[in-house]
C-alpha cells in the first residue's frame, strides 16, 4: 500500500535542478557550472578547528554549545547580526527591535517560513524577472502563484509598469490575493544586479497607496559578497517609504563564511508575522543548530569572519574573471551577451538570436555532450517564460577547471552556430 499524501505532499515534484543534476552526476567527467555551491578550497577549516578547540578546552561552559539553543537563536549572535545590519544601513545602533531578529537554518528557511505564514494556495507573490529559482520552487510547492513584475532595461522593477499591474489587479478583483513582493537586492542570483535605492523607494511608495497590505521580502543573501566595492544602497529596512509596510529582511552567513554550517538570519518589521514565523519554526526545529551558531558567533567576535570574507572576495573575483575572460572573445563574436558582475557567484548570459537554452534544447544537449553543465535560465522565470538565458556559477570549480569548462561551453556554442549556418 502506498502512503496517502496531503494536498501539499501531492503537489510536490522533484525540483528541476535536482533532476538536471542527477543527469549530470551520471557523467563524472562533466564539469558543472550549475550548482550555486561555494568555493571548497577556501572554506575556513583551520579557523573553525581553532574555535572548536576553544570550546573543547573551556570545560563545562564550552559544552553548552552542544546543548539545544533557543528558537530565535543565540542572543549574542543575534545582537552581533543586528548591529551588523544597522551598520550596513547606517540606521543607528539599537534601532532594530532585537525581538524581531531571528537566526534561521540558512536564509532559505526564512524564505519558506515567510511564504508559509503569509500565503494560502492560490495566493500570489510578485517577483522580479528573473528571480532566484529555488524561491519559485517554494512558491510552487506551497501552491502559490508567482507573477513577474515589469522590469526596466537596467534590471530594476519598472515602477510605472508595477503601478499598472497593481491597478489591473484591483480592477480584476485579485489584488487581495497578492500577499508579498520578493526582491533579491544585492549582487543577485541569477543576474548579479543590485536593486537601486530609487527603485526600492518607488516600490514602497506604490505599496503604501494600497488599502491591502503587500509584505516585502528583501533577500540580501549576497550583500556582503562584493568583490571590491560594496553596494551602498540602503535596504528596505532603512527607507522611509517602507516604514508602515510589513518587511522581512533575510540574509545569510553561508555564502560569506561556511555554507555547510547553514546559518542564516532575518529581521521582520511586523510583530504578528514574526510571531507566526517563530511558532512554525518552533514546530519545525525549535531552533537552528546551536553548535553551528556558536561557531559563527565566535568567528564574528574574533574577527575571523571578516578576515575570511575579505580573502573570499578576491577568490570569487578571480574566479569570475577566469570564466568571463575565457568566454568573452569567442562568445561575444557569436553574439552572446552578459554584464560583468561586481559581486556574487554568477554570470547571466543571453544567447544570440533567441537561441533556446532550456533543458529540452539542442544547446543543452550539446553542452552535456561537450562535458559541461549549466542552469537553464527559464527556471528563473515564472512559467519559464524566457528561454534564451543561462546561469553559470563559478563558485565551485578551480580557475583551471573554469577555463576547461569555458572551452567546452564555447565548443557547444560554436557547434550550434555552425549547424544554424548549414
Ligand atoms: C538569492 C538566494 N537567497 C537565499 C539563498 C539561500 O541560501 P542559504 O540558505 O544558504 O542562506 C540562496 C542560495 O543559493 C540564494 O541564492
Amino acid at each position: 500500500m502506498k502512503a496517502k499524501l496531503s494536498e501539499l505532499g501531492s503537489r510536490q515534484s522533484p525540483s528541476d535542478i535536482t533532476r538536471l543534476m542527477a543527469i549530470a552526476l551520471e557523467r563524472p567527467d562533466i564539469l558543472s557550472l550549475a550548482a550555486g555551491f561555494t568555493d571548497n578550497a577556501s572554506l575556513p577549516m583551520e579557523d573553525v578547528g581553532a574555535i572548536v578547540d576553544e570550546f573543547a578546552s573551556s570545560g563545562v561552559d564550552g559544552k553548552s554549545v552542544l546543548q539545544y539553543g533557543s528558537n530565535k537563536g543565540r542572543e549574542r549572535l543575534r545582537e552581533i547580526l543586528a548591529r551588523r545590519t544597522e551598520n550596513f544601513d547606517t540606521i543607528g545602533i539599537g534601532k532594530l527591535d532585537r525581538s524581531r531578529f531571528f537566526v534561521s537554518n540558512g536564509s532559505q528557511q526564512s524564505l519558506y517560513l515567510a511564504i508559509q505564514t503569509l500565503c494560502d494556495p492560490g495566493d500570489i507573490v510578485l517577483v522580479e524577472e528573473p528571480t532566484y529559482f529555488v524561491f519559485l520552487e517554494i512558491l510552487s510547492g506551497l501552491g502559490v502563484k508567482p507573477i513577474g513584475m515589469p522590469m526596466t532595461s537596467n534590471g530594476d522593477v519598472d515602477a510605472t509598469g508595477l503601478a499598472r499591474l497593481l491597478e489591473e489587479a484591483k480592477k480584476g478583483g485579485w489584488l487581495a490575493r497578492i500577499k508579498a513582493l520578493y526582491l533579491v537586492s544585492y549582487f543577485a542570483n541569477p543576474t548579479g544586479h543590485c536593486v537601486s535605492q530609487e527603485s526600492k523607494q518607488s516600490i514602497g511608495e506604490l505599496l503604501n497607496q494600497l488599502d491591502t497590505p503587500i509584505a516585502v521580502i528583501e533577500d540580501a543573501a549576497y550583500r556582503e559578497l562584493y568583490y571590491k566595492i560594496s553596494d551602498n544602497s540602503k535596504s528596505c529596512l532603512a527607507l522611509d517609504s517602507f516604514k508602515e509596510l510589513p518587511v522581512l529582511y533575510t540574509s545569510t552567513l553561508t555564502k560569506p563564511y561556511a555554507s555547510g554550517l547553514k546559518v542564516g538570519y532575518a529581521y521582520c518589521s511586523d510583530r504578528e508575522w514574526t510571531d507566526a514565523m517563530m511558532s512554525v519554526k518552533g514546530q519545525q526545529d525549535f531552533g537552528t543548530a546551536n553548535f553551528a551558531q556558536a561557531i559563527v558567533e565566535r568567528a564574528l567576535e574574533k574577527g575571523d569572519f571578516d578576515r575570511h570574507l575579505d580573502s573570499l572576495r578576491s577568490v570569487y573575483e578571480e574566479k569570475m574573471r577566469a570564466l568571463h575572460d575565457s568566454l568573452f572573445e569567442p562568445l561575444s563574436s557569436m553574439g552572446w551577451e552578459w554584464s560583468v558582475p561586481s559581486g556574487g557567484l554568477y554570470l547571466w548570459l543571453k544567447s544570440p538570436h533567441g537561441l533556446v537554452t532550456d533543458a529540452e534544447s539542442q544547446f543543452h544537449a550539446a553542452c552535456l555532450e561537450a562535458g559541461v553543465f549549466y542552469v537553464p535560465g527559464d527556471l528563473c522565470y515564472p512559467e519559464g517564460r524566457i528561454k534564451d538565458r543561462i546561469r553559470l556559477s563559478f563558485g565551485v570549480l578551480s580557475c583551471d577547471l573554469l577555463k576547461v569548462a569555458a572551452e567546452r561551453f564555447v565548443q557547444a556554442a560554436r557547434a550550434m552556430t555552425e549547424s544554424a549556418r548549414v
